[in-house]
């Protein structure tokens, strides 16, 4: 089964409009003619409106940070699935280690951490309001580096995929996307090796395989996540189970993003 490999630029909280619009038009330059790779940029909210009418008629695509999944309401300072749809966001992520509070290289508050409140539950939330309206969630798993010592990184991704995507079914689940970040990979430089982050994608499809169908598993993009650049890029992507990349601090510059893009090629 061929998959279109993917990228997906995770800017965080980087970018104001005008320069997540600047470096855009930068990548445009960098990566034109570049088909058989799916390219998604995830602002802040912010600068949605501008980066979508910067990549009007391009094939790059627009996704979300995150979402809140009541379709509207007194939910003080939440976005939800129909206000991205009208800013024509296609894809979400969604229990990124951020939201879920597990930090790998920040260091957070004790006391704050309860603002990043994502549980499994509020993730398989997400993701069945995002599926409602068509939209396509980049789900985020992974292990913290207390729980790889601890030999629980399997088990922990297993109870992960099996939290967030509990009692929604096969058909609906047709757009999802998976990503495998290890949280001690994130924006510390340290990337996973390469032949253990293929058997970590490799395990996520079989558990799809598992829980679905061997064919809905063959078809679902695994993406790796952590400490991806240009040059260690084109070995991920290569790999049988890891059909292209969540980039976050390397897709803030357009050369190195738009390497990262034709590394998946
Ligand atoms: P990083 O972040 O590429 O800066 O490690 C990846 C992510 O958090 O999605």
């Amino acid at each position: 089964m061929s998959r279109t490999p993917l990228v997906a630029g995770n800017w965080k909280m980087n970018n104001t409009a005008a320069q997540g619009a600047a470096l855009v038009e930068q990548l445009f330059g960098q990566i034109t003619g570049v088909s058989d790779v799916e390219v998604i940029v995830c602002p802040p909210y912010l600068a949605i409106p501008k980066v979508h009418d910067q990549i009007r008629g391009t094939q790059v695509q627009l996704g979300a940070q995150n979402v809140f999944w009541k379709e509207s309401g007194a939910f003080t300072g939440f976005v939800s699935v129909a206000m991205l749809v009208e800013m024509g966001v296609t894809y979400c992520i969604v229990g990124h280690s951020e939201t879920r509070g597990r930090f790998g290289a920040l260091e957070v508050p004790e006391s704050t951490l309860g603002y990043f409140a994502e549980t499994d539950e509020t993730v398989r939330l997400k993701i069945e309001a995002l599926l409602a309206h068509g939209l396509a969630p980049i789900l985020c798993v992974g292990e913290t580096l207390a729980e790889r010592e601890a030999g629980r990184t399997d088990a922990m991704i297993e109870a992960q995929l099996a939290g967030g995507l509990m009692g929604i079914d096969e058909v609906e689940l047709h757009k999802l996307v998976v990503a495998y970040e290890p949280v001690w990979a994130i924006g510390t430089g340290k990337t996973c090796e390469t032949a253990e982050a293929e058997r970590i994608c490799g395990m996520i499809r079989e558990w799809l395989g598992r829980a679905y169908s061997t064919e809905f598993a063959d078809q679902v993009r695994v993406l790796y996540g952590g400490s991806v650049k240009s040059s260690n890029a084109r070995e991920l992507f290569h790999q049988p189970n890891i059909d292209g990349g969540l980039v976050g601090g390397a897709s803030l510059k357009a050369d190195e993003f738009a390497a990262i893009v034709k590394a998946a090629l």
